[in-house]
């Protein structure tokens, strides 16, 4: 089986996107049968080379998981051109990687759309909130995987 490269996205990489790779990664983890390079990104290169954000690495060890190891990167070209699948937290993520360089709209998915209980389209920023934001990050992210799962398995690699 040929693994599948997934880039996590938003603007700072060290809210919500650390998240969703930690989140993604247990949950492929627990499935056992789906190959995935995972790692996340931001659109802006404010904090490259921190870690996630004191409350996201809180709020993701209280659920069990630790993203503690995980460091900020920008988002490049090279990402567009290796990487199978880009999951953006917002649409202005989604149309900033687009401006970055090409990469195949169907694969450039928005996390909102695999939620069934989203009220609009984006993961909203919890950056300057309280826990209780990240909280709800969390709690997007974990309505979102089985869907997220499912569709990165029907897409698959690449054709190159
Ligand atoms: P993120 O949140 O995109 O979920 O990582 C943010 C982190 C930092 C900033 C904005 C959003 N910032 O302005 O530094």
């Amino acid at each position: 089986m040929q693994e599948i490269r997934v880039v996590f996205l938003c603007l700072g990489n060290i809210c919500r996107s650390p998240l969703a790779e930690g989140v993604f990664t247990a949950a492929i983890a627990d499935l056992g049968d789906l190959e995935c390079s995972v790692e996340s990104a931001g659109t802006a290169a404010w904090h490259v080379g921190k870690p996630p954000h004191e409350q996201s690495v809180a709020v993701a060890r209280r659920r069990g998981i630790d993203i503690s190891r995980q460091r900020a990167q920008q988002l490049s070209r090279q990402h567009l051109e290796q990487c199978d699948v880009i999951v953006a937290m917002d649409a202005s993520n989604r149309r900033d990687a687009l401006e970055i360089g090409k990469f195949p709209e169907d694969r450039l998915l928005l996390l909102r759309d695999f939620d069934p209980s989203a009220d609009d389209g984006d993961v909203p920023d919890p950056y300057g909130f309280d826990t209780s934001h990240y909280d709800e990050v969390f709690d997007i992210l974990e309505r979102s995987m089985p869907g997220l799962i499912e569709r990165i398995r029907a897409l698959g690699p690449r054709e190159r």
